[in-house]
């Protein structure tokens, strides 16, 4: 088989990027090792930047997304007892955010490619990358997981496959620097059948922990809670879950949790990383292969589109000028837009947990810089500019 671009990985890097490249009339073949199933099923973030949500609709993949995604303007930021609405749109001239679940957006995007006729091997198995850094790599597979061994000729592979996909360890060692960081902390996160209660995304700081109100659709709740690192689900019946949100999020002014069934827990660890940089050779790492960041700032989604935009950018100037430097530039511009989106999340993950290793100090300070983001209009833009996402910064050296 010959292909283009071989793209390992159904997550929303790699389709979006082969949709991305389907519009400019690159051919790709994509290498999943799931089922669909499993990849349709699996229940991740689901919060949508301005630039995602019109990617989407440019690619025309937006007509579920459009019916059943909720249009936010604005988010809450909640202590001490009280609200402090941060109004998204004003703040950043008119943006939004789409609340929309990941997987959603995955069942759009495989219903597309299989519509253009665009291959995509679910379950294979043995996937292994060759020749990276010569002009025609190749990837061996197996086809449902125990087929032939097959091989996929190519002229770029893009190593779309997540944190634990095996693209990234084909940059050799001594020529990728590793950053990581893990957080003493997790989420507990729940699915309820409850009608939301509340219109917008609360982020809920407090003494007891960190809590955060989001939403799925009129009848489905998607509500998290700060638990210990090592906390197992086992020590979390649903009324523990219930009486722990309630003291989180209560208010002076009779705002209510509306509680439901609980169909879904787990539990989501955090951390930060980076690899840089995402390229090496014919091979090209986008989204969660390259990076990860902590849920707070509901980033990685949004970081892997932001990835394969650049990268499809970099296949067009290719292909159709036999311009390979925009390829070249790639881990340069995309990870400006990555360590920004790491210092976002950071940030919020410092600003709205519990830190029991904070001294009395760094706890004032803590609060202070809620005071501040919450009251000042530069805070207020900042956190509004940065959560609707900050645009792609094409600049070259
Ligand atoms: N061969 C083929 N596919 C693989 C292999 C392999 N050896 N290893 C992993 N994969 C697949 C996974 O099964 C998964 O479907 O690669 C895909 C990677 O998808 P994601 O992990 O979703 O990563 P990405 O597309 O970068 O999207 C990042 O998804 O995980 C969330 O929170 C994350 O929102 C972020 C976003
Ligand atoms: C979600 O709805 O799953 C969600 C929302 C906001 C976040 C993280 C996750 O910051």
């Amino acid at each position: 088989m010959r292909t283009q671009v071989a793209i390992i990985g159904a997550g929303p890097a790699g389709l979006m990027l082969a949709q991305l490249l389907h519009s400019k009339g690159i051919e790709s073949v994509i290498l999943e090792s799931r089922t669909r199933a499993e990849i349709e099923e699996t229940i991740r973030a689901g919060v949508l930047e301005q630039g995602t949500a019109d990617l989407m609709r440019e690619l025309g993949v937006a007509d579920r997304m459009n019916r059943l995604g909720q249009v936010h303007d604005g988010i809450e930021f909640r202590f001490h007892r009280k609200g402090h609405r941060i109004n998204l749109n004003e703040l950043t001239g008119g943006k939004r955010v789409t609340i929309y679940a990941q997987h959603e957006v995955l069942k759009d995007l495989i219903s597309a490619r299989i519509a253009t006729g665009g291959e995509i091997l679910f379950n294979v198995g043995d996937v292994r990358l060759l020749d990276v850094d010569t002009e025609s790599p190749r990837v061996q597979f197996r086809r449902d997981k125990d087929g032939e061994l097959e091989e996929l000729v190519c002229d770029f592979i893009a190593g779309c496959d997540g944190f634990h996909g095996p693209s990234r360890q084909h940059i050799p060692q001594h020529a990728r620097t590793e950053y990581s960081e893990v957080f003493p902390m997790s989420w507990l996160g729940i699915l309820a059948e409850a009608p939301p209660s509340s219109p917008e995304l609360i982020y809920a700081h407090h003494d007891r922990g960190f809590a955060l109100v989001s939403t799925r659709s009129p009848e489905i709740q998607r509500i998290y809670l700060q638990v210990d690192a090592h906390d197992d689900l086992g020590n979390w019946s649903d009324e523990r879950i219930w009486s722990e949100l309630h003291r989180r999020l209560e208010t002076d002014d009779g705002w209510t949790l509306i509680e439901g069934p609980i169909i879904q827990k787990n539990i989501v660890g955090m951390r930060s990383f980076v690899c840089d940089p995402m390229q090496y050779g014919r091979l090209f790492l986008a989204g969660d292969a390259a990076h990860i960041v902590p849920p707070t700032g509901a980033k990685g989604l949004n970081l892997a589109v932001s990835d394969v935009v650049v990268l499809a950018k970099g296949l067009e100037a290719y292909y159709k000028q036999g311009n390979a430097a925009w390829l070249q530039a790639y881990s340069e511009i995309c990870l400006r837009r990555v360590w920004k989106a790491e210092r976002f999340s950071n940030y919020m993950t410092a600003l709205l947990h519990r830190h029991a290793n904070y001294s009395p100090f760094q706890r004032q300070i803590q609060l202070a810089e809620l005071d501040y983001v919450t009251s000042s209009p530069v805070g207020l833009a900042s956190i509004a500019e940065n959560y609707v996402g900050l645009p792609i910064d094409w600049r070259r050296s």
